[in-house]
């Protein structure tokens, strides 16, 4: 047989279970997996004491460009994805200028085409501007869906109230991801956002959040169309999220699950300041049971780098998210070493999920016929996170200092190699994803 690239030995990770495999790739995709023998390849890792998952998809990033560049890039963003093991990243309108048309995101595929390191989408942003092309937008080359922000949060995205959404919701097909937090909540009550980032998460309470998730989930069944509702942080927003699971999917990401307050914010200050933001000891326990009850479609890490100097600012001043792509992988394989979750859980929510949520085309599966997208981990390396790994231009993580256990060693991309053993290998070969509504 002849392959590109020969991945020996390892333990893959897939939907017939966890076994020890080789898998072939040529010309981009899966050619054969099994007890392979005669395999001619062009390339040959030696996968043998490592685990082999389906490349690893990151549906929510925010990588700032065009605008913001001084942040991060599309070329920066996607290498600290691919040093995370991260083989595709769908990224969020937010820019400057905002993705709102045909021409935002026909530019925004461009660059993506020309230094993105990882396979990549893009959301287009909905607003009361663009509702009536949104049908036609949504089905441009390199579009993961719509986003709705509809709570005021970086940008000046937003679609506050209801009728807006209803109109959103009519025009179109595919899903839309929201974030949810409440707007006329969050101005009656921004007299709160003072003093302290501590009263950060008091200012956006909980109520903010559960009052948009339940608002957003009525107009949803109302309209049937099908959403996606990001980082979710509430126990009660899970438990109602429970009763929606024929329309709507939900987001977690790892900083929910691994932090919690007050002690992120006396530890970090300003560096855990995020909308929604991290709650109490209470609600991660809750995201983690709705995680294990199958409420959790997917784990996104809502990458959102701002420099350290804007972060140091002080609050409110001081902007809010965190950088995150490249632990995404890390800190999820820590909890399944720490049993918090099976590894065949993390790829359902790292592969499975994506492709399932956005009917991603011929990726998020080790199958025959499917994309040759492989991350290589190490269950069995325990390793410090610092600030010189990391790839982002922000050049800090709220996780610098903690020891993880499971590393990702090699990131494939469409059978090519661009990540060995914290090495990039260029030159960078992003290609915008495809979707099955839009081929
Ligand atoms: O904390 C956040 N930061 N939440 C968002 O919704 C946006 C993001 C950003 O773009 O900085």
């Amino acid at each position: 047989m002849q392959a590109d690239l020969y991945v020996k030995n390892g333990t893959v990770v897939s939907h017939r279970g966890t076994m020890v495999a080789d898998i072939a790739i040529k010309d981009e995709k899966i050619i054969a997996i099994g007890n392979l023998s005669n395999v001619d390849a062009k390339e040959v890792i030696d996968a043998t004491g490592l685990h082999v998952l389906p490349g690893v998809i990151d549906t929510q990033v925010h990588f700032r460009e065009p605008g913001l560049e001084y942040k991060e890039d599309l070329a920066t963003g996607t290498a600290a994805a691919a040093q995370g093991g991260v083989t595709a990243i769908f990224e969020m309108p937010n820019t400057n200028p905002l993705t709102l048309t045909a021409a935002d995101m026909a530019d925004k595929v461009r660059r993506g085409r020309a230094k993105a390191w990882t396979d990549f989408a893009f959301f287009i942003g909905a607003a009361a501007e663009n509702v009536s092309e949104l049908a036609m937008l949504e089905r441009e080359e390199g579009v993961s869906g719509v986003k709705l922000f509809m709570g005021s949060s970086t940008g000046s995205l937003l679609v506050d109230n209801d009728a807006d959404i209803r109109r959103v919701f009519k025009a179109g097909s595919r899903r839309v991801a929201i974030h949810a937090e409440d707007e006329p909540r969050l101005i009656e009550r921004r007299h709160l956002a003072k003093d302290t980032v501590l009263n950060h998460p008091i200012w956006r309470d909980e109520e903010v959040a559960y009052k948009a998730t339940q608002r957003v989930l009525a107009i949803a069944r109302e309209t049937g169309r099908r959403i996606h509702v990001l980082h979710i942080t509430t126990k009660q927003e899970m438990e109602l999220l429970a009763q929606y699971k024929d329309i709507a999917t939900v987001e977690a990401t790892p900083q929910h699950l691994t932090l919690s307050a007050p002690e992120c914010y006396e530890e970090l200050g300003s560096f855990a300041q995020m909308n929604p933001p991290i709650r109490g000891e209470e609600h991660r326990l809750g995201l983690w049971q709705a995680l294990r009850d199958g409420v959790v479609d997917v784990i996104g890490s809502d990458h959102a780098p701002h420099t350290r100097e804007e972060k140091e600012r002080p609050y409110p001043e001081s902007p809010s998210g965190m950088p995150g792509v490249q632990t995404l992988l890390p800190l999820m394989l820590d909890h399944c070493n720490k049993g918090e979750l099976s590894l065949e859980h993390v790829v359902d929510l790292t592969s499975a999920g994506p492709a399932r949520i956005y009917g991603i085309a011929g990726k998020g599966r080790i199958g025959v016929g499917f994309d040759g997208d492989l991350t290589i981990v190490d269950m069995n390396r325990s390793q410090e996170i610092t600030e010189d790994w990391i790839e982002s231009k922000c050049g800090w993580t709220p996780f610098a200092g903690k020891t993880v256990k499971g590393w990702p060693v090699g990131t494939i991309i469409r059978g090519r190699q661009v990540m060995r053993d914290g090495e990039l290998i260029g030159p960078s070969a992003g290609q915008p994803v495809k979707f099955q509504e839009c081929l």
